[in-house]
């Protein structure tokens, strides 16, 4: 999901559902981290093609999947029919009623204006509704940004006019952020998570296929495949190992309930 001036990189949705399930499984156990209940309203906040959506709504909860891209939210209505799916800005939305708890499972890191996300957020919110959260944290596939801001060095971009269309924040800057915003933390968590690619046909190069297009816009798109290979290389020594690539995700997760008063 994307929103925030930052154009969303144009997701290729079924490409997204079919191989990049890994996403949904690393952070399936949030669902119950949250844990809907029937007769509850949940929102998932940047639903991408609506699966976490249909665990939730397994467990009896309604359930209303809200995504900036118009790509991803088509595939979900498609995939759910029978679910509740919302094309709206992360930033910005408002829900016609307010709900019971909040799942969001790496989307946040995509909306770079985070207060105003926030205050989406807990407008959204009964009073002591519950917000379960996880989303790239401080230094976030630090190995491959770096790549990224040589190659686009290398072709000449000027640092001035270097993308910067994700936001990992520290634990502290965003719970304090939370907190600001009228949320209570009740477990807030840093952690580094090596991610294998190893659904993905083509590793690291599909992996940047899928993310990176904010990236290059700075360059015409004949040039982007020979940046796309020159960060394969770049990142090779580091993150693939004996053919496997494990990618050096960091992941901030969060439980919080809306402050009553
Ligand atoms: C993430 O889930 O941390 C992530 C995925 C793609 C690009 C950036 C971050």
């Amino acid at each position: 999901m994307s929103d925030s001036g930052v154009k969303t990189p144009g997701w290729d949705a079924g490409h997204y559902h079919q191989a990049f399930g890994f996403i949904h499984r690393l952070g399936a156990n949030l669902v119950e981290q949250l844990d809907p209940k029937p007769g509850e309203t949940i929102l998932d906040l940047g639903c991408g093609t609506g699966k976490m959506a249909a665990e939730i709504a397994a467990r009896g909860a309604s359930v209303i999947g809200l995504d900036s891209d118009p790509a991803m939210i088509e595939h979900a209505r498609t995939a759910h029919p029978g679910l509740d799916f919302v094309c709206a800005n992360g930033e910005a939305f408002r829900l016609k009623q307010q709900v019971d708890g909040i799942l969001s499972n790496a989307a946040l890191h995509w909306m770079t204006r985070p207060q105003r996300v926030i205050g989406a957020m807990a407008r959204a919110l009964k009073p002591g509704g519950r917000l379960a959260l996880e989303m790239g944290g401080h230094r976030n596939v630090a190995t491959v940004v770096e790549a990224i801001y040589a190659v686009l060095a290398e072709a000449g971009v000027p640092e001035a006019k270097w993308p910067r269309p994700w936001y990992f924040p520290r634990l502290g800057e965003y719970c304090t952020r939370l907190e600001r915003g009228g949320f209570e933390i009740a477990e807030a968590q840093l952690f580094d998570r090596p991610t294998p690619l190893d659904d993905l046909e083509d590793g690291m190069a599909d992996w940047l296929r899928m993310f990176v297009r904010p990236f290059l816009a700075p360059l015409p798109p004949e040039r982007h495949a020979a940046v796309i290979a020159s960060v394969v290389e770049r990142t090779k020594p580091s993150l693939c190992v004996n053919g496997r690539w494990l990618v050096d995700y960091r992941r901030l997760r969060v439980l919080a309930r809306r402050d009553v008063s």
